[in-house]
């Protein structure tokens, strides 16, 4: 069994969710927002250490001023509604992204929301608004230039300089929505994580279900680009060594 300690979410499948439902997309974001709080509060009663959910990328500007509206709007009303219960499953919260450039109440909900939690001991729940990954690593090289102009860059530069801090490699990536793809997010931080994909949308998606997917990959044989036990065996050791674990 391998220790899951940092899970990531891209969160996806709200507007086609709403579609199929003859409803609007925005409906899609009102139920996929009421998903975070379950998910975030079972991410730290399973004493996970962080837990990292793509809300908005840098790329979802593009969309209808309707639809971005509507996000801003949700993301403000779960800032307010949700604080009572972050505070009361000792979650530390932070955003990563910038979100310095938007609306000021919502910067004020942000920073009083982080300051307030900062203390706790539990879970970091990280949510990535306005967050894109090149961006953070091109930020990263800029502020580590800023510093040290004269020297020549190392991974750990990078790594010491990204919007999170604390224990950023990321074990599980897990996409709602049956899509594959990565979309801009946690690049630096996923290089050795593994990936999960439902065919479930965000809005339907349960504790139960997130559940079974960390017991599932946490099974998973993660090698690191080296050898484990298992792998070193040939295939008939594997085979008798099964066999004992069967009969005994
Ligand atoms: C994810 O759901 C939420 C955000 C990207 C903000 P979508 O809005 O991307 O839903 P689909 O992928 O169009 O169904
Ligand atoms: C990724 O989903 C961003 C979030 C979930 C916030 P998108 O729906 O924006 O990604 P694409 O466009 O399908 O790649
Ligand atoms: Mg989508």
């Amino acid at each position: 069994m391998n220790t899951l300690k940092h899970v990531a979410i891209i969160m996806d499948g709200n507007g086609r969710w709403a579609k199929r439902r003859f409803r609007p997309r925005v409906w899609g974001h009102v139920r996929g927002a009421n998903r975070v709080s379950e998910i975030a509060t079972t991410a730290a009663k399973l004493n996970l250490e962080s837990l990292t959910l793509y809300a908005f990328s840098t790329e979802n500007w593009s969309r209808p001023t309707e639809e971005v509206k509507s996000l801003f709007k949700l993301l403000k009303k779960f800032l307010i509604k949700e604080k009572k219960t972050i505070l009361k499953n000792n979650i530390r919260f932070d955003v990563i992204g910038n979100y310095k450039v938007l609306e000021t109440h919502i910067v004020e909900l942000i920073d009083d929301l982080k300051e307030s939690t900062a203390n706790n001991t539990g879970l970091n729940l990280m949510l990535a608004i306005n967050y894109g990954g090149r961006a953070e690593v091109v930020d990263a090289v800029n502020r580590f230039l800023k510093n040290n102009p004269l020297r020549e860059l190392t991974e750990s530069d990078i790594t010491d300089n990204l919007y999170n801090p604390i224990n950023q490699n990321i074990d599980l990536l897990i996409r709602t929505s049956g899509d594959q793809r990565v979309s801009n997010f946690l690049l630096w931080q996923i290089s050795y994580s593994e990936f999960y994909f439902t065919d479930t949308m965000w809005p339907e998606f349960t504790a139960k279900e997130f559940k079974a997917i960390l017991e599932k990959v946490a099974t998973r044989e993660r090698r690191f680009g080296g050898l484990t036990e298992d792998s070193q065996l040939n295939p008939k050791q594997v085979l008798s060594r099964d066999k004992q674990k069967t009969f005994s």
